[in-house]
Formats: structure tokens, C-alpha cells, sequence
């Protein structure tokens, strides 16, 4: 399943892999980790039709519990399998801000060792993008087990996307 969004989009966010509602409509992003998404996004001012999104894995891999899918962590394998996917598509719409939404896309995109914990929220050096920035899977913050926790937690994916509104902004203002 390829990514979705302009084609000269500024901003590309490359997530995991589908879901079981991403792989039924052929679209990333439009189950519960997609809407808080989508809500991050309009909190800092970007629409996700401006934004081109994608995912890491281009399948969804899972298991099988009674008739149920349930979500595997792609391993190493399916990663490198589908990384000329994700160049290819990086390549393409040549964005300005890359983000790399949780620990998956991270270590596809930055190596092994990225710690998403240790490099949240900075702008990293890299060749992929003038600016590439790390942040949580939005699927992490609705995994918070507790209110008060997945507030916190919201708040800070949100302030990181706010860091890449920023950047954009400076571009702007500096051409
Ligand atoms: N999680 C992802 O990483 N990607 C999707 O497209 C949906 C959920």
C-alpha cells in the first residue's frame, strides 16, 4: 500500500505499516492512530490533505487470533523489503520536513540505534531531507493506559509536530 498526498507536498509522515482499516480502504492513516493524527495536525495548523503520508512497511503483517488480525511489529526483513519503496516515494515528492512517526520508520530511515525517546522533536542531519525530525507513533498515545498520561502524551506529539510548523515557517521565511 503506497503512501497518500500531493505530489510536492512539504511535508511527508512515514508511519509503521497499514492497519486493519488502512488495508481494507487502501488508504494509511484512517483508523484510531490516523484520526488522533489528524487531530495533531489541525491543532498545529496543517490539514492532512497538504501533508503526504506513508508508512515504513507497505503491508500490514499480523497474526491470527481465532478470525482476528492482530498487529505484528514488522521485523528487519520486511523493513529492507520495502525500503526502496519508501526512498522511491521520498525521492518523488522530495519533501522539505521529513517526519518519522515512531520507532519503525526511525531505524528504517536513521539506522538501528535511533532512539526515539533520546531524539524526539530535533531536527537530525541527514540526506534524506533539509530537515528530518523524529517523533512517537500516534498509536503510542492511545496506548497510554491512563487519562492524564495520554493527555501528557498528546500534548507532546503535538508540540513536535508544532516544531515542524516552525521549520516550514523559517523556510518560508528565509527563500
Ligand atoms: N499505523 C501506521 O503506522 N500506519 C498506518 O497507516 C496506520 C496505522
Amino acid at each position: 500500500m503506497f503512501g497518500e498526498g500531493p505530489g510536492d507536498a512539504a511535508v511527508m509522515l512515514v508511519g509503521e505499516q497499514p492497519g486493519v482499516e488502512e488495508e481494507l480502504s487502501g488508504r494509511p492513516f484512517v483508523g484510531p492512530a490516523g484520526r488522533l493524527l489528524d487531530r495533531a495536525l489541525a491543532e498545529v495548523g496543517l490539514d492532512r490533505s497538504e501533508v503526504y503520508l506513508t508508512n515504513a512497511v507497505k503491508h500490514f503483517r499480523f497474526e491470527l487470533r481465532g478470525k482476528r488480525r492482530i498487529h505484528k511489529t514488522p521485523g528487519q526483513q520486511h523493513v529492507e523489503a520495502c525500503l526502496p519503496w519508501l526512498l522511491a516515494e521520498i525521492a518523488e515528492v522530495h519533501p522539505a520536513v521529513l517526519v518519522c512517526l515512531g520507532a519503525t520508520a526511525a531505524r528504517a530511515l536513521l539506522g538501528p540505534e535511533v532512539r526515539v525517546g533520546r531524539v524526539r522533536g530535533d531536527f537530525l542531519a541527514s540526506d534524506l531531507a533539509p530537515g528530518v525530525l523524529v517523533t512517537v507513533h500516534p498509536g503510542s498515545v492511545l496506548r497510554v493506559p491512563d487519562e492524564a498520561g495520554r493527555r501528557l502524551a498528546y500534548a507532546a506529539f503535538v508540540a513536535d509536530l508544532g516544531r515542524v510548523v516552525e521549520r516550514l515557517r523559517g523556510l518560508v521565511e528565509s527563500a
